[in-house]
């Protein structure tokens, strides 16, 4: 094992730098905004029983197979599985640059909405019905602004990453996710006394299963991918720096139990809000976060602070996940390509952020990147809605489907039995996981597989 790799300090590492890997603008903005377009309850549901048997599976495979070798993506996979399996690694490395590069955009607009929150412009703008529509029309067509707010959360994302490991990514998190969890607690708190939360609550848990459809299965177990940061080998690289004394298995159910109730937390908070106003129109995917929750803010009483706040969570959130991002990279290029820290994330984030200003330009209706559409369906228009659908869709859930199947018929029985209860003790629950990791995860994710490939013919 070698020392300069670098290692968390302790248990609690580990579980916060997952932790804040997995909780991200997929929880705050993507889920809410999935479970509103689903209808609630059922889809809520279906997205549980998602995490519980493929997310955590697959989550306690890729730590197993990180520790285990105590290498990157690319170098694990290579050790383990030789050449055939070593383009798994590189498609997880691919599928983090994709994902940081348009990531990193939405990243950078909660910066310039937590400076106008605190200036009060932000409250000044919501008060006026369509104004901060046209705002924010505005402003994501503006490849200026755009590129400043990529380049400054790169730069935080990218200081972190050089600072290593332990001083970097550890403490970042451990500083974060704390604070994270008490303004999302004080917000949840504060939305129990608000006139929406009795039908946000009946929204969310009262489960009407003639709402659902097939699609909504597949989306719910999509997003278990990109919300637990998996598939891409991102879990698989902090494994690596996992020590052998500490339980695999009970630091995946931490990290799974956490994200999922700050998902959960987060739709109540936002629900509340937006159901509070009778009125209120919710708007589409970035809207509920940018538009429609601002206009609600403004009409409660210390509206100001409460929106602060909530844009600091955001945007912490989303750090930790970026920079959780870049290391995947970074790790590979130190381990396989024997760079230094600094100018592996330096060179990496140079790259994101060259190719993130295409995303970046692509939001205005006047670019020409905006009609961009590889995947020619309503959704992918624009290299951003290009990029998002190519690593939700098909990075992520392919990724998975083969760690699954590497895990759970490649690799030998007795070695994942060893490497699970390594710093655990015996684990009786390991038929399970076995049964969940060689039948369950595979055929649930290759469904996803499956339809997308299908979906994209029959366009
Ligand atoms: N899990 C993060 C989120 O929910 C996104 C992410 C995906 C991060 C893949 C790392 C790897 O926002």
């Amino acid at each position: 094992m070698s020392q300069s790799r670098g290692q968390w300090s302790g248990k609690l590492g580990f579980i916060l730098a997952a932790a804040g890997s997995a909780v991200g603008l997929g929880n705050l903005w993507k889920f809410p905004y999935i479970t509103y377009e689903n209808n609630g309850g059922a889809f809520v549901l279906v997205y549980i029983a998602a995490i519980a048997l493929v997310g955590l599976p697959i989550m306690m495979a890729e730590t197993l197979i990180g520790r285990r070798t105590q290498l990157n993506a690319v170098g694990a996979f290579n050790k383990l599985g030789g050449k055939l399996w070593t383009p798994v690694g590189f498609l997880g490395v691919l599928a983090g640059f994709v994902i940081l590069s348009y990531y990193s955009v939405v990243a950078g607009w909660t910066l310039r909405y937590i400076v106008m929150a605190i200036s009060g412009e932000l409250g000044n703008m919501a008060a006026v019905p369509q104004e901060l529509d046209t705002f924010f029309g505005d402003y994501t067509a503006n490849g200026t602004q755009q590129i400043i707010g990529l380049f400054l959360f790169m730069t935080f994302t990218t200081t972190a990453v050089i600072f290593g490991v332990k001083r970097g990514i550890e403490r970042v998190s451990k500083i974060l996710m704390p604070i994270l969890l008490l303004i999302l607690a004080s917000l949840a708190i504060y939305a129990t006394t608000t006139a929406g939360f009795e039908k946000a609550m009946h929204f969310l848990f009262h489960p009407d299963f003639s709402t659902l459809t097939r699609g909504a299965v597949l989306e719910a177990m999509g997003h278990a991918f990109f919300t637990l940061s998996l598939g891409m080998g991102c879990i698989l690289t902090y494994g690596s720096y996992m020590r052998k004394t500490d339980s695999i298995p009970k630091a995946a159910l931490q990290i799974t139990l956490l994200d999922t109730l700050v998902a959960i937390l987060a739709c109540v908070v936002m629900f509340s809000i937006i159901f509070s106003n009778p009125d209120m129109q919710i708007s589409k995917s970035a809207g509920i976060l940018f538009t429609t929750l601002p206009t609600v803010f403004v009409k409660m009483p210390g509206g100001n602070f409460i929106m602060t706040m909530f844009y600091f969570l955001v945007a912490f959130a989303a750090l930790t996940s970026t920079i959780s991002l870049l290391e995947v990279i970074s790790s590979y290029s130190i381990d396989e390509l024997k760079w230094s820290r600094k100018r592996a994330a330096l060179t990496v984030a140079f790259s994101v952020f060259i190719f993130g200003s295409l995303n970046a330009l692509s939001l205005g209706a006047n670019s020409k990147l905006s009609s961009f559409n590889l995947f020619g369906k309503e959704t992918t228009v624009g290299m951003f809605g290009t990029m998002d659908y190519l690593a939700s869709n098909w990075l992520l859930p392919v990724g998975g489907l083969l760690i699954a199947l590497f895990t759970g018929w490649f690799l030998s029985v007795r070695e994942n039995r060893i490497e699970l209860e390594e710093g655990h003790g015996e684990l009786p629950a390991f038929p399970v996981w076995l049964f969940l990791i060689r039948f369950v995860a595979p055929i649930a994710v290759g469904a996803i597989v499956v339809s997308v490939i299908l979906g994209a013919e029959y366009q």
